[in-house]
């Protein structure tokens, strides 16, 4: 099967579309960036108010096909780039205006279901897991890192306690012959995590995420789309992002937190250093969740979590703070091939 007749076939829905409508009202009109479009499910939904128009990023290539559509629909009030979100800066004028900024992060229902790109465990295609605009893919991540970096790349980035032990075996298996298909590295893990398995979902599940990640580089990615969707928005504008597992919400809630004034102050016993105006008048304390009705239609949205804040009008943003924080993560991902 081709990658253009799986994608005709793959059901797409939008994770938790109502929320993200209501938190951004598109019915008052203004400008929206979509940072994800993939198959342009939020865009689509926004322009069917009449007032709106959008300016859409995706890295993937193949989600051409679907801005096409839009931009056939809608010449005047869309437009697409395709481009990683950490270059929002090279594709945006600094005086647009946007009333939100969205993120809804991971990967497409039609990048998992595309099996060239091979990021289902059952893939005989090349070992790619590129999601587009990449410096090298899984096969070449799988087959020529060293064995210490790569342990600890799938202890860190999949949060896998038997990182080393995974490595090892893939080492050993490589040192025979290269790995070439996802089907063959998900049995290799599995057979690493024999002895220790949690039968509810595939072994390979936490490794297969961390290499997607340090394939993409989908931590820096998001630490920097962060910072350059938060320098864009004047007052009132919202950053809604739309997040699938840990490390990724653990970066937005951080960044939400050291750019409000919500935890200016780490402990009251400390004296306050330095006086660092907030960039946020609100944040959504809690993450709003995907109701029972559109996790029963679409599995995928059980694990999302969505976050927003309305920015102020501060101008001062102090972008190191935060770079800092998570500098183990550019470090990991930072090119070592
Ligand atoms: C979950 S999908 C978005 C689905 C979309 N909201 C919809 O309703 O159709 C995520 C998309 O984000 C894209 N993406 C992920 N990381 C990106 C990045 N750093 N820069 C640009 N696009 C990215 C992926 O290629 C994918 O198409």
């Amino acid at each position: 099967m081709n990658a253009t007749m799986s994608l005709e076939k793959t059901k797409h829905y939008p994770v938790m579309l109502n929320q993200v409508l209501s938190i951004i009202s598109p019915q008052h009109g203004g400008t929206f960036i979509d940072c994800t479009f993939g198959g342009g499910g939020y865009s689509r939904a926004i322009l069917e108010f009449p007032e709106t128009k959008i300016l859409a990023i995706d890295r993937d290539e193949l989600t051409h096909k679907f801005a096409n559509s839009l931009t056939k629909k809608f010449p005047k009030r869309f437009n697409f780039f395709q481009e990683k979100f950490s270059n929002l800066n090279k594709i945006v004028e600094e005086n647009l205006n946007p009333r939100a900024i969205i993120f809804d992060l991971g990967l497409s229902s039609f990048q998992l279901s595309d099996k060239e790109r091979s990021f289902s465990f059952e893939s005989k295609n090349f070992l790619n897991m590129e999601m587009g605009i990449n410096k090298y893919s899984a096969y070449d991540v799988i087959n020529t890192l060293d064995k210490e970096d790569l342990a600890t790349i799938i202890k860190v980035l999949g949060e896998e306690k038997d990182g080393k032990k995974i490595a090892n075996k893939i080492d050993k298996y490589r040192l025979k012959k290269p790995i070439k298909t996802s089907k063959e590295l998900a049995s290799i893990v599995s057979n690493a995590k024999k002895n220790n398995r949690n039968y509810k979902r595939n072994p390979a599940t936490k490794t297969f995420q961390a290499i997607r990640i340090f394939v993409n580089q989908e931590l820096t990615e998001l630490v920097l789309g962060l910072i350059e969707a938060a320098k864009l928005l004047s007052n009132g504008g919202v950053l809604i992002v739309v997040s699938f597992h840990s490390l990724e919400d653990r970066i937005v809630k951080s960044f939400f937190n050291l750019c409000s004034s919500l935890k200016k102050n780490p402990s009251r016993y400390l004296p306050i250093k330095e006086y660092k105006p907030g960039l946020f008048r609100s944040i959504s304390r809690k993450p709003l969740v995907a109701d029972v009705k559109e996790i029963k239609q679409n599995i995928r949205s059980r694990s999302a979590k969505l976050r927003y804040a309305i920015r102020n009008n501060n101008t001062f943003l102090y972008p190191n703070d935060f770079k800092n924080k998570f500098v183990s993560y550019f470090k990991l991902e930072g090119g070592r091939i």
